[in-house]
């Protein structure tokens, strides 16, 4: 069954150099990229994406993780991949969350490292599953900059929202 998934390559992925190895190791899913941009992460996007960890310990500095605050890379690759199994097949070759547990071969096992302060640095972030990569999805990204048809969209009438435009 086709299904999307939404990869990002976190401020230490960036930082390490490892976009082109790590969209490299993805290339072997042999999924299609249907979205693909450079972010900016404000503090209010990082606490939405990881909204279900509010109460965790590590909460304040994931959210400065995820912002690059930790990596002087303030910026985040956000992907789509989409087709059969696309969750399952980029889980496998991301490894275990814990990069301490991951396989050594795995994206996180070769590169991830646990800060100090209790935090996974692992490189990637990929969807857990559907209903996650739902919501991921439409979080990080507009269905404009989606080359298929993803989620059921509407027409709506923006007024009065400012934003820049080329001069
Ligand atoms: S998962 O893999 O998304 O299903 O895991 P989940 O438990 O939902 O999300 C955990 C995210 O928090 C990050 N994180 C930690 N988790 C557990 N313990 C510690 N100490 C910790 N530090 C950070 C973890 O990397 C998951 O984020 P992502 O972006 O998915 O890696």
């Amino acid at each position: 069954m086709s299904q999307a998934v939404l990869i990002l390559i976190k401020p230490d992925g960036l930082k390490k150099s490892l976009t082109g190895n790590i969209l490299t190791r993805l290339s072997e899913t042999k999924l299609e990229i249907v979205a693909a941009k450079m972010v900016r992460v404000s503090k209010v996007l990082a606490e939405e994406h990881y909204k279900h960890l509010k109460e965790k310990p590590f909460f304040g500095e994931l959210v400065r993780y995820l912002q690059g605050e930790l990596h002087d890379r303030k910026k985040v690759m956000a992907l789509v991949y989409w087709g059969k199994d696309a969750i399952k097949k980029c889980r496998e070759l991301a490894g275990a969350t814990n990069p301490e547990e991951a396989e050594s071969t795995s994206i996180r096992g070769s590169y991830g490292r646990i800060t100090t302060s209790g935090v996974y640095e692992n490189v990637v972030h990929v969807s857990s599953n559907e209903s996650e990569a739902e919501r991921e999805i439409k979080l990080w990204f507009s269905p404009g900059e989606i080359i298929v048809d993803l989620y059921a969209t509407k027409e709506a009438t923006l007024k009065e929202v400012k934003t820049n435009i080329w001069s």
